[in-house]
């Protein structure tokens, strides 16, 4: 083996770590996959075929036998907690952990478990729609940002040559908030039970640029350079995506999983506290989407 490409550990196989896995794969870079649903394959449908991923997908830490130089997590934000032991087995002293994950604040959310050594945050721009346990449908080239560090070069290394594009973004901290606000306004998605189609209504329309400016005010004053424009930039982007183009979040409340509201969209009034923001729409949103986080009953 090629001993410049690092060996990379997967924990969390669902639509976005199997889009990984297989792009890994591909190039006949197959990282161990770790999740918590027993799998011998994991199968990802892009551009009309498919490709398989052969396992099997380990689900108890004490199987690992072995380290490995890199680290994606693509779990849930919600399942942090939960997944935590894997990193312990998987580490060495110079893994990079890498959070494939919505959110800005990655690198707290992980802290309690990775014994001082520092996250590498990401944002992935691509959506992957998970149609059963082991089959992904990719709906978009796969694009990941990472912050333009020296860690970055790990993760960079490990997906040169495959399908997965990697930016090392040197304002990362504005890319990332971009990201936040357009999950944000997705959350709309949960309360109207509707897919990207929903944004074509006018009133949605005027709801979503309401909030996306209370947003880009909270973003701003957390050190993203973000103009005026951005709010209806996004918009534009929900107007020109397939009408039955979901949300991981929509995706969630369907199936009655736990929703990630906290890190999409609670974020914005937490910080907007913190910053004497006043955030009228995030105060009638976050109860509805917690709410319903923890449904049925
Ligand atoms: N999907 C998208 O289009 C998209 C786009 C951009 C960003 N994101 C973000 O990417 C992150 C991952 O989203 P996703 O849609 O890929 O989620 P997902 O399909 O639900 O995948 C999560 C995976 O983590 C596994 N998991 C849960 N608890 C675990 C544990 N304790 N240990 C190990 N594995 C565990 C799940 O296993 P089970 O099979 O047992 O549930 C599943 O394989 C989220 O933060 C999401 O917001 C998603």
């Amino acid at each position: 083996m090629n001993s410049a490409i690092p060996s990379v550990a997967l924990i969390g196989p669902g639509a976005i770590g199997t889009t990984i896995a297989a792009a890994l794969h591909e190039v006949g870079r197959t990282p161990a996959l770790c999740g918590r649903t027993p799998l011998e394959k994991l199968t990802l449908r892009v551009d009309g075929k498919d490709i398989d991923v052969p396992g099997p997908v380990l689900t108890d830490p004490q199987q690992s036998t072995r380290t490995y130089d890199l680290i994606f997590v693509a779990t849930k934000a919600t399942q942090v907690a939960a997944m935590a032991p894997w990193l312990a087995a998987l580490s060495h002293e110079k893994t990079v952990v890498c959070a494939l994950q919505n959110g800005v604040e990655q690198k707290a959310a992980f802290a309690p478990y990775l014994s001082g050594k520092e996250l590498l945050p990401s944002v992935v721009w691509f959506p992957a729609q998970r149609e059963s346990n082991e089959l992904v449908w990719l709906r978009a080239s796969p694009r990941l940002t990472v912050p333009d560090t020296a860690a970055a070069g790990v993760v960079l290394a490990a997906l040169a040559g495959t399908r997965v594009a990697v930016d090392a973004a040197q304002d990362f901290t504005s890319v990332a908030w971009r990201k936040l606000l357009q999950n944000a306004v997705g959350g709309l998605m949960v309360l109207a039970n509707r897919r990207a189609g929903m944004y074509a209504r006018d009133d949605i329309t005027a709801l979503a640029l309401a909030y996306l400016r209370e947003c880009l005010a909270v973003a701003r004053a957390e050190g993203a350079r973000l103009s005026d424009d951005v709010p209806q930039e996004i918009v534009d982007g929900y107007h020109r995506a397939p009408p039955d183009l979901g949300s991981s979040i929509l995706a969630d409340r369907q199936a009655g999983r736990p929703l990630e509201w906290d890190c999409r969209n609670g974020v914005v009034q937490r910080r907007g506290r913190a910053h004497g923001i006043p955030t009228p729409i995030s105060d009638v949103l976050l109860p509805l989407l917690a709410a319903g986080s923890d449904g049925p009953g």
